[in-house]
């Protein structure tokens, strides 16, 4: 397929911000997106993420800010005149149009010569692999045909850059997963530069070359996923991001970024993310995988384990401490309701945060 035109260095988000009655859904969002880059817009339901993704498109007006491809200012040209592919949540396919017809529909938009609509839809068709149901009706395909149709009428025009909002948040986990590899793959094959919008830190730490996560309209931190998924910013992204366990305790000792806290007369020692100062109340944020459970004798959490779930490989397990203190950990031992456990972590596991940040 033809290489992206127009090309561009760098497509700069400038303090965008979109009100509603008042009420800022996106506020102050700066954002270089380098050519070539898989960026994702990560975080819970409302948080700004399709405003942000239709303000980019041009669906949406600013209430602020400014929007530049290099020195080419954007946020004053119509959708149709920024080159931008889109892939909405719900496909939007034209229901009485072929699947060719679907995805030639832009091209002949652009009012391309006959010859070149054709040569350019077969590729499409081709590099979404739907060669036997080119002459189908949307209705007479399966979710996934449907997504592939929608993603091929978004990339057939040689975008600039490709927004996809919640693109397989409606197919089931194995499509879900297939269908994430094929964007990856195309993404690399076509040279893309891709905004992608998600609420499942998953499906964005695996596709995603930097992560932006929302809140309430606000960016909270933009990383790699590495950093990500081994150091959140806050105590937000760090639940957001799969610590399940946030314990509030209170900083007693400080040395370098080691803090030492205890709970229940037992000493935790970890890793402070943010300036923590003895005496400080803090969150200590903790995935469940990095609790782990040990022999009721040892030094550690006494806890009771209250519900066993089995998930394949490791189990999912809820334990309690005497305080009444819940723990979620995620672990290949043998565990079974009301066995008395103990439960550690190591210092670089333990993500401690002031507390005052939540
Ligand atoms: N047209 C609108 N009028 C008024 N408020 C709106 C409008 N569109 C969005 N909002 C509000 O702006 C906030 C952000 O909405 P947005 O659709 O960007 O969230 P989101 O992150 O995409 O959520 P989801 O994951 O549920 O799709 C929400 O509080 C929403 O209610
Ligand atoms: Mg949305």
């Amino acid at each position: 397929m033809t290489v992206p035109e127009p090309a561009f260095e760098t497509l700069r988000l400038d303090g965008v911000t979109r009100r509603f009655a008042g009420h800022a859904a996106l506020a102050d969002l700066t954002l270089d997106i380098r050519r070539g880059e898989f960026i994702a817009l990560l975080g819970p339901s409302g948080c700004g993420k399709s405003t942000a993704l239709n303000c980019l498109a041009g669906l949406l007006p600013l209430s602020g800010g400014s929007i530049w491809q290099d020195e080419r200012r954007l946020d004053t040209l119509p959708p149709e005149r920024r080159g931008f592919g889109m892939v909405f949540q719900n496909y939007a396919l034209f229901p009485h149009l072929s699947v060719r017809s679907n995805i030639a529909f832009g091209l002949q938009m652009r009012r391309l010569p006959r010859a070149e609509v054709r040569r350019r839809t077969d590729e499409a068709v081709r590099l979404v692999r739907l060669e036997e149901h080119a002459a189908k009706l949307p209705g007479q395909l399966s979710g996934g045909q449907q997504q592939r149709v929608a993603i091929a009428r978004a990339v057939v025009i040689s975008p600039s850059l490709v927004l996809m909002d919640e693109p397989l948040s409606n197919l089931d986990a194995k499509l879900r997963l297939e269908m994430r590899t094929e964007i990856r793959r195309l993404h690399q094959s076509l040279g893309l530069t891709t905004v992608y919008v998600t609420h499942d830190q998953e499906e964005a730490l695996s596709l995603a070359d930097r992560l932006v996560v929302l809140r309430a309209g606000r960016v909270q931190q933009v990383g790699s996923p590495e950093e990500l998924h081994t150091r959140p910013a806050n105590p937000h992204v760090a639940d957001f991001m799969g610590f399940r366990n946030l314990l509030r305790l209170r900083a007693e000792k400080v040395a370098g970024d080691s803090v030492v806290m205890s709970l229940e007369g037992v000493r935790l020692t970890g890793t402070a993310v943010a300036d923590v100062r003895p005496g400080d109340e803090v969150l200590a944020a903790v995935r469940p995988e990095n609790l782990r459970p040990g022999a009721e004798a040892e030094e550690g959490l006494h806890c009771v384990v209250d519900v066993v779930e089995y998930q394949g490989r490791e189990m999912a397990v809820e334990a309690r401490t005497r305080d009444g203190l819940q723990l979620h950990l995620r672990t290949t031992a043998r565990l079974a309701p009301q066995d008395a456990i103990t439960v550690t972590a190591d210092a670089a596991h333990l993500l401690v945060y002031p507390a005052g940040e939540a």
